[in-house]
């Protein structure tokens, strides 16, 4: 990366804490673990980190902020408490917050709350573009930023931006309900690429993008508005040193072996988190209670401390959650308890480090049991804490971490008794298997370490420009349009292959729909008048349409595919030799598979079945496609036939038909000095590469092809046609108007030695 540039961190908190002390403001940066991981980057030259300081400053006080902040390479964005009411408590955590933990029924869909996400969001973006220049890198984090990618985008095109989410991305079904979904999958698309934690959110957000955006796909690439943006899992480590290295600390170890003589024979079971409801609080409480009603063996054997961490409890179902737990915990307690014993220690507030290292390194089991989260950096703590390899961890499996720390008891939170079944198996676990597990977990916790989580995605989001830079290159861009203009206009012996649906017009639901426009008609006849060229309509559609619709104009045409050729005032031939007897077959097969699904339907043409299914239902049309694959794998081999994955379709033909091979069969004997192709298909591949390498292919609607070039759709082919025609008319003109202006001036203006002449014979 070059001095100049520049990577910006974004993140609706700051990594820093904010009080204010007898009218002074103190800033101490925090030590989460994402703000560790970071600091890497953002501590670096003149890298920055922009977000809200976490308090409302009065207006008058925020030079001050800004100016402490500024020593930490941090940029405040102020929010006002409306601001923060509506757009972090409202939007963020009423409505993204428990629709992304699948808890639907939590969520509002408050308009106000939407209005101030974006408004935020907008907040941000003004601060980022105050601060940002071409050549930067952006980072942007979580799910209260998802509209700012594409903020950024639009005023900034050519920026490099990463974004990340570090909560659960839920299946379409359920990110469907939210009333301004396509807004935020359109702000996340800004980005080049999309970090989540598991390959499950992954699949998820792919799914909701092909269903509610404009984008192409190639598996978990999206090509949007021309741009490739990769989508992929990095689940996210801790500062897996700064834990090991804890437990060894004095003070730490001090804690620990008071926390353990207080603690006497009793097995420690250790559960912390932020107080939330996607946490399964209640549930492991519960699970308690029911083992110590079922199993009362454990009684004055067994003790669960309980850490909960104060968090948003402004929002009312946080602090419904929070008289829940009281509830609970003093209902097991008054139920259980004895003189000498009380089964819940439980904390509601925050503890230093220090001390939490000592409760993971002196606890004998840690329950982790969220009902839904994005990772689960507790459990990693909890691993990377275990210096002696002892230790259970009892680990739901809708957490993130659940995916790598497969050593550890996994459990389906919403299943009580397998909690308690797992906290009776945790408790008697003898010590080898319990090393075993452990050893290995914390291998994976000690590799796939924050500091390596942060270069992946930085190494990955360079490699994603630079795959976007090499593909920008292919672009028609003004400059090859000169070039391919010019090449035109010094040639005099043309041929122009051009294939129709999606090339020439747009892409229809209804395949009879997409009948050739007047725009259409002129721009063909333009070219297929000049005797220079020679234009050649080369086509899957059946060889009965394109006659219908280009019979009348002075051109060569080539149908189904090759199937059929006519030049030039001769008849329609079909290539000899081939024959149509495995059609009943197919079609049998492919009848099967439309009457199962609504929307489809079997295009018959002489040598070729094409089964569609532009008209179905988003994944299912894919599904029977692949279905229909596999039934007719035999047949095709059995048949010499070949089969072609199209746009929304897929066709069985003859081996020997080819657009490629038709196209050859145009050149043979012949020797052009320009040559260019068009087209949007799988099988305009074919022609790609079967033309000289000096002929000028080019791609419609992608950059990954064979072809030389690329353009983005019928439109810019359009356009493309018609500057070639207008250039060489305004070439000749040029021509001619010089040519006349000379002969003009040599009839003003006789040469030297006609003037010469003229003198010595005027004496
Ligand atoms: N944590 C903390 N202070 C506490 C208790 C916990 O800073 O008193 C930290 C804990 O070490 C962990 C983080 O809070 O790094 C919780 O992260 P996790 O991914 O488990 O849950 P989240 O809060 O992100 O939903
Ligand atoms: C989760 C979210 C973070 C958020 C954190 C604390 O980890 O993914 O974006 O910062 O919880 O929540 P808070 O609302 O206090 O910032």
């Amino acid at each position: 990366m070059s001095a100049r540039n520049k990577t910006i961190i974004i993140s609706n908190r700051l990594p820093v804490k904010i009080t204010e002390q007898n009218g002074e403001y103190i800033l101490r940066p925090s030590e989460g673990g994402l703000a560790t991981g970071l600091g890497s980057v953002y501590k670096d030259g003149n890298n920055i980190w922009i977000g809200w300081p976490g308090i409302e400053v009065p207006p008058e006080r925020q030079k001050e902020v800004t100016r402490k902040l500024a020593g930490l390479n941090l940029i405040p964005v102020f929010l006002t408490n409306e601001e923060i009411n509506l757009y972090y408590e409202g939007f963020s955590n009423e409505v993204l917050w428990p629709v992304f933990h699948y808890l639907v029924t939590y969520a509002n869909f408050d308009q106000t709350y939407w209005d101030f996400y974006q408004l935020v969001n907008d907040k941000f973006s003004e601060v980022v573009i105050q601060h940002i220049k071409d050549g930067d890198t952006i980072w942007v984090q979580d799910y209260q930023l998802l509209l700012l990618p594409c903020r950024i985008r639009t005023e900034r095109p050519g920026v490099t931006i990463g974004f990340f989410q570090h909560i659960p991305f839920p299946s379409y079904e359920i990110f469907r309900l939210i009333p301004w979904r396509e807004e935020l999958i359109k702000g996340m698309l800004g980005a080049d690429l999309l970090g989540f934690h598991t390959f499950d959110d992954v699949r998820h957000f792919l799914s909701a993008v092909s269903r509610l955006s404009s984008s192409k796909m190639d598996d978990n690439v999206i090509i949007y508005k021309n741009r490739h943006i990769v989508v992929e899992a990095f689940p996210m480590g801790i500062d897996y040193d700064k834990f090991e290295g804890l437990t060894q600390h004095a003070k730490v170890a001090r804690y620990a072996t008071a926390f353990k003589e207080s603690q006497k024979d009793l097995k420690i079971i250790l559960t912390i988190d932020r107080l939330d409801y996607s946490k399964g609080i209640i549930q492991r409480l519960q699970a308690l209670e029911l083992l110590l009603q079922l199993h009362p063996k454990y009684i004055e054997q067994a003790v669960l401390y309980m850490i909960v961490v104060p968090s948003r409890d402004t929002v009312p179902q946080y602090r419904e959650l929070r008289d829940r737990i009281d509830q609970l915990v003093g209902n097991i307690n008054s139920r259980f308890r004895t003189m000498n014993w009380v089964p819940v220690h439980y904390f509601y507030k925050s503890f230093s480090v220090e001390f939490l290292s000592a409760l993971y390194s002196s606890s004998d089991i840690c329950l982790v049991t969220p009902m839904r989260d994005g990772m689960n950096l507790v459990s990693k703590e909890y691993v990377a804490s275990r210096t002696n390899n002892d230790g259970v961890l009892i680990l739901s499996e809708m957490a993130g971490a659940s995916k790598e720390l497969n050593d550890a008891l996994i459990v389906n939170p919403n299943n009580i008794g397998e909690i308690m079944r797992a906290i009776v198996q945790a408790i008697d676990m003898p010590l080898e298997e319990q090393t075993a597990r452990m050893s290995s977990m914390r291998h994976i916790v000690k590799k796939f370490n924050i500091n390596l989580w942060v270069k992946n995605f930085m190494d990955k989001l360079l490699e994603v420009k630079q795959l976007q830079q090499s593909m920008l290159t292919k672009y028609v861009a003004q400059s090859i349009k000169d070039q391919i203009s010019k090449a035109y206009v010094a040639t005099n012996d043309r041929y122009i292959f051009l294939d129709y649906d999606g090339t020439l017009v747009g892409f229809q639901g209804d395949i009879d729909k997409a009948s050739p426009d007047q725009e259409l008609y002129d721009i063909i006849a333009r070219l297929s008048d000049d005797p220079a060229n020679r234009v050649i309509i080369i086509s899957g559609r059946r060889y009965e349409t394109l006659e219908k619709w280009f019979g009348h104009l002075n051109l060569d045409m080539i149908a189904e595919h090759g199937a059929w050729q006519k030049q030039l005032n001769e008849e329609w031939k079909s290539l000899p030799l081939l024959t149509d007897k495995w059609k009943q077959d197919v079609k049998t097969v492919l009848d099967t598979y439309t009457d199962r699904t609504p929307g489809s339907f079997v295009e018959e043409k002489s040598y070729s079945l094409v089964w569609h299914y532009r008209k179905v239902e988003k994944g299912l049309g894919e599904l029977r496609a692949s279905e229909i694959v596999n039934h007719l794998r035999m047949v095709i081999a059995d048949k010499g036939l070949q089969m072609m994955d199209g746009n929304k379709v897929i066709e069985f033909k003859n081996i020997e038909v080819n657009k490629g091979k038709a196209a050859l069969n145009w050149l043979h004997n012949n020797n052009p000095d320009f040559i260019l192709a068009l087209g949007d298909d799988h099988t305009d591949e074919d022609i790609f590469k079967a033309l000289p390498e000096d002929a000028y292919t080019i791609k419609v609607g992608s950059n990954i092809s064979s072809a030389r070039y690329y353009l983005r759709d019928y439109k810019e082919v359009r356009e493309l046609l018609k500057t070639l025609t207008t250039y060489q008319e305004k070439t000749q003109a040029n021509q001619e108007r010089i040519q006349n202006r000379s002969a003009a001036r040599r009839a003003e203006k006789p040469s030297l030695l006609r003037r010469i002449y003229r003198a010595l014979t005027a004496r």
